[in-house]
C-alpha cells in the first residue's frame, strides 16, 4: 500500500494557517463595510462548518448528493473509461470524497495504480479524508493539497494528463463569468488529453430549491450562522446568535439561490481584531453564499464558453442534477 505524502510540511501548513486567518480578517473587514454587507462564501468550511455540512448532505431536502451518489453508482464504470490510464484523478473541494470512492473504484478496477490529489480548504478534513482513503485502497497513491481552487490551480504540476473532478454543484458557489473564467483556466491546465467532470446542479421549482437550502430542522441555517460563530472565535466579534437569522431565496430569473444572515433588530457588533463597529439595521440583509443552478443549454453555452467539448452526460432519473465530462477543444 501506498500512504500518501502530504506535499504540504508542518512549516508551510502554520504559515498556512496565518495566511488564511489574515485573509478572513481582510475578507471580513471589507465584506462588513460595503454597502450592501457581505460576507465570503470560502469560510464557511471552518471544522465546524465542515461537520455541518456533511449533515446537509444527509438531509432530506438536500437532494443534491443524492441526486449525484446515484449518478455515480450508476456511471462510474462509463466515467472511468473515458479517462486516460495515466490521468492523476484530481478534485476540487473533496470534502469526505464519499461519492468519490465510486469513480476511484471504478478506476482500480480496470488499472493496478492511481495518483488521486484531494484539494480542500478545510485542513483537518483532508488529513482525515485522505488517510482513510489511503487505508481502503492498494494502489491509490494519496496527495492531498490544502488550499483553495485558485492556489490549487497554481500548484498543480503538468507531468501526465490530469482529470479534475468537480463535484457538488460547487461550480454554482461562482458567479456565471467566475465560473466560465475558472473553467477556461482548467481547460488549459487539462489540454490536451485531461478531462473535467463537473456536477452541476439544475434549475427547477422554487419549492424544491428553497427547502433544499433552509431545510426544516436548521442545519443550514447554523450552517450559515456559523460565519458569525467563527468571527467570533477567530476575531474575537460579539455578534449575539439569537441576533440573526438565515434566508434563502430563489431568483428564478437569475437562476440562483441567494442566502442571506439578517439582522432581526437594529444592533451593533464589535470586532476588535478588525478594529472595527458594524451597526446592523432591523432586518438588514448580509449577503453570504449563492447557489447558481443551470439548465442543459446552459451548461453547454458555458463550456463552450471555457473552450470545451461536451463529452458526455448523464443525468440522475428525477432529472434534478447533471453529471458533465468536459474534454478542452482541439
Ligand atoms: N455547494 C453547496 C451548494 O451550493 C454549498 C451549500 C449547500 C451551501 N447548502 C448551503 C452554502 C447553504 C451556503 C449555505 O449546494
Amino acid at each position: 500500500m501506498t500512504t500518501g505524502t502530504p506535499v504540504v510540511s508542518g512549516l508551510e501548513r502554520a504559515a498556512g494557517r496565518e495566511r488564511l486567518r489574515d485573509a478572513f480578517a481582510r475578507d471580513v473587514r471589507d465584506g462588513l463595510t460595503a454597502q450592501p454587507k457581505r460576507l465570503a462564501c470560502r469560510w464557511f468550511y471552518d471544522d465546524e462548518g465542515s461537520r455541518l455540512f456533511e449533515t446537509i448532505c444527509e438531509l432530506p431536502e438536500y437532494y443534491l448528493t443524492r441526486a449525484e451518489q446515484e449518478l455515480l453508482a450508476e456511471h462510474a464504470g462509463a466515467i472511468a473509461a473515458r479517462l486516460p490510464r495515466d490521468a492523476t484523478l484530481v478534485e476540487l473541494g473533496s470534502g469526505n470524497a464519499a461519492k468519490t470512492r465510486l469513480l476511484i473504484e471504478a478506476l482500480l478496477a480496470r488499472q493496478r495504480r492511481l495518483r488521486y490529489v484531494p484539494i480542500d480548504i478545510a485542513h483537518d478534513a483532508l488529513d482525515a479524508t485522505a488517510r482513510a482513503l489511503a487505508a481502503s485502497y492498494a494502489g491509490l497513491d494519496v496527495r492531498p493539497l490544502a488550499a483553495d481552487w485558485e492556489e490549487a490551480l497554481a500548484a498543480l504540476g503538468t507531468s501526465g494528463p490530469l482529470a479534475v473532478l468537480w463535484l457538488g454543484s460547487s461550480i454554482g458557489n461562482l458567479t456565471r463569468p467566475e465560473a466560465a473564467r475558472f473553467l477556461a483556466r482548467v481547460a488549459e491546465l487539462v489540454a490536451p488529453r485531461g478531462r473535467m467532470l463537473c456536477g452541476i446542479d439544475l434549475r427547477k421549482d422554487r419549492r424544491t430549491l428553497e427547502a433544499a437550502y433552509d431545510d426544516a430542522s436548521g442545519v443550514t441555517a447554523r450552517f450559515n450562522l456559523n460565519l458569525l460563530v467563527r468571527i467570533n472565535r477567530e476575531l474575537g466579534a460579539d455578534f449575539a446568535l439569537d441576533g440573526f437569522l438565515h434566508r434563502a431565496v430563489y431568483e428564478e430569473d437569475r437562476g440562483r439561490v441567494a442566502m442571506y444572515v439578517v439582522s432581526r433588530r437594529a444592533q451593533r457588533v464589535r470586532i476588535p481584531a478588525v478594529g472595527l463597529d458594524v451597526v446592523f439595521d432591523a432586518g438588514e440583509a448580509v449577503h453570504t453564499e449563492d447557489s447558481w443552478k443551470y439548465s442543459v443549454p446552459e451548461i453547454d453555452a458555458l463550456a463552450a464558453q471555457a473552450g470545451f467539448d461536451v463529452e458526455a452526460r448523464w443525468l440522475d432519473r428525477a432529472g434534478r442534477f447533471s453529471e458533465t465530462l468536459l474534454v478542452p477543444r482541439r
